[in-house]
């Protein structure tokens, strides 16, 4: 039988928040003990928009520092930065020559973040999803645990491995399957038909894995409701998106159905159920904020491990990058 491996990547473009945890961080620690799993924090993928290069090392440390701080094992698994390891931005050219630009055309999240001005948006952000289909065949991954809007990204993944096998007559590259934490797309708490996305402006549309728990008290306080109480009946919820919002995130929370959510809160006041979402949520970031800040503190121990972890990386890349040119008949 096959082995089961698991890749998956965040980048390092801000700070880690509710959304990237419930989304995919959680489900990296739920996969550690099931899985070898290998998780790459995206440098190059990071750089498709414009990063400072004096932050962009602490924020790769402090995506490293949440990780760890959520229960991912450096040891049970793979985990470094992508810069480290070249193999991905060379089998990213090789199948940059197998991709159709009709496929990147679809992609909505390059329509959504080059917006209007998309002459003026770099050829990276463009092409950004083949180096995400390069990270994830490189290791031969069968599983990819993302949240629900990297799902064209994996699908494409899956249509350039496709091709790559037909047109070079191999079943080298495996189809990889995605991993969707059921419940949870994490909307933005100012507006609940956007996702909760690093980049908003507003600090207050997302809470932060190192916010404080005043902060995540204020953050849930001020977060846009309308005046009705508490639905009874998930159907009365298609037209109030932000209670829609708090609800899938108490139930990603406390891993429990929606249905059992809205039949515990049913008819209450909204007030309340802000208080108990509190709660909740402080109880899961309050020890991971702690021990990330601790984590920061130590930028040696954190570049010891992803210097290990790139070298393990490597040690499987190194292999596959030898085979992709061998099957294309060149010679690395
Ligand atoms: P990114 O912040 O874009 O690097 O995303 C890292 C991971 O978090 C990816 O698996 C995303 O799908 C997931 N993610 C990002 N934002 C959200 C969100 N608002 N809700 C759920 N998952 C998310
Ligand atoms: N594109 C993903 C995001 O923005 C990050 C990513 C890059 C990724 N490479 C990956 C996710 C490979 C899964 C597998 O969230």
């Amino acid at each position: 039988m096959q082995k089961e491996i698991i890749f998956s990547g965040v980048q390092p473009t801000g700070e880690i928040h509710l959304g990237n945890y419930l989304g995919a961080i959680s489900q990296f620690v739920e996969n550690q003990e099931k899985f070898h799993c290998i998780y790459s924090i995206v440098d190059l993928h990071a750089i498709t928009v414009w990063q400072d290069p004096n932050i962009i090392r602490s924020q790769i440390y402090s995506v490293l520092s949440v990780f760890l701080a959520s229960g991912l094992s450096s040891e049970k698994n793979i985990i470094f930065n992508q810069s480290k390891v070249s193999q991905h931005s060379e089998l990213a050219w090789i199948l940059g020559c197998t991709a159709r630009i009709g496929w990147l055309n679809r992609m909505t999240q390059f329509k959504d973040k080059a917006g209007k001005n998309r002459e003026n948006a770099s050829v990276g952000l463009y092409t950004y999803p083949i180096l995400m289909a390069a990270d994830i065949l490189l290791y031969k991954s069968t599983h990819v645990p993302v949240g629900e809007d990297q799902k064209q990204h994996l699908e494409l993944a899956r249509d350039i491995a496709h091709k790559f096998n037909t047109d070079y007559k191999t079943e080298y590259f495996v189809m990889p399957e995605p991993l969707f934490n059921k419940s949870t797309r994490v909307m933005s708490l100012r507006d609940g038909t956007k996702k909760m996305s690093k980049s908003d402006e507003s600090n207050y549309s997302r809470i932060l894995m190192t916010d404080s728990n005043d902060e995540i008290k204020l953050k849930i306080k001020k977060a846009k409701t309308d005046s009705m109480n508490m639905p009874d009946d998930e159907k009365n919820l298609s037209d109030r998106p932000e209670i829609n919002n708090l609800i899938n995130i108490y139930s990603a929370s406390m891993a429990i159905e929606k249905k059992e959510v809205i039949n515990h809160f049913a008819s209450k006041e909204i007030s309340f159920f802000k208080n108990e979402l509190t709660d909740v949520l402080i109880d899961i970031i309050e020890p991971i904020a702690r021990e990330t800040i601790k984590l920061l503190d130590d930028k040696n121990y954190l570049e010891t491990i992803l210097i290990d972890g790139a070298n393990k990386a490597q040690v499987i890349s190194n292999k596959s990058i030898s085979e992709v040119y061998e099957i294309i008949g060149l010679r690395r």
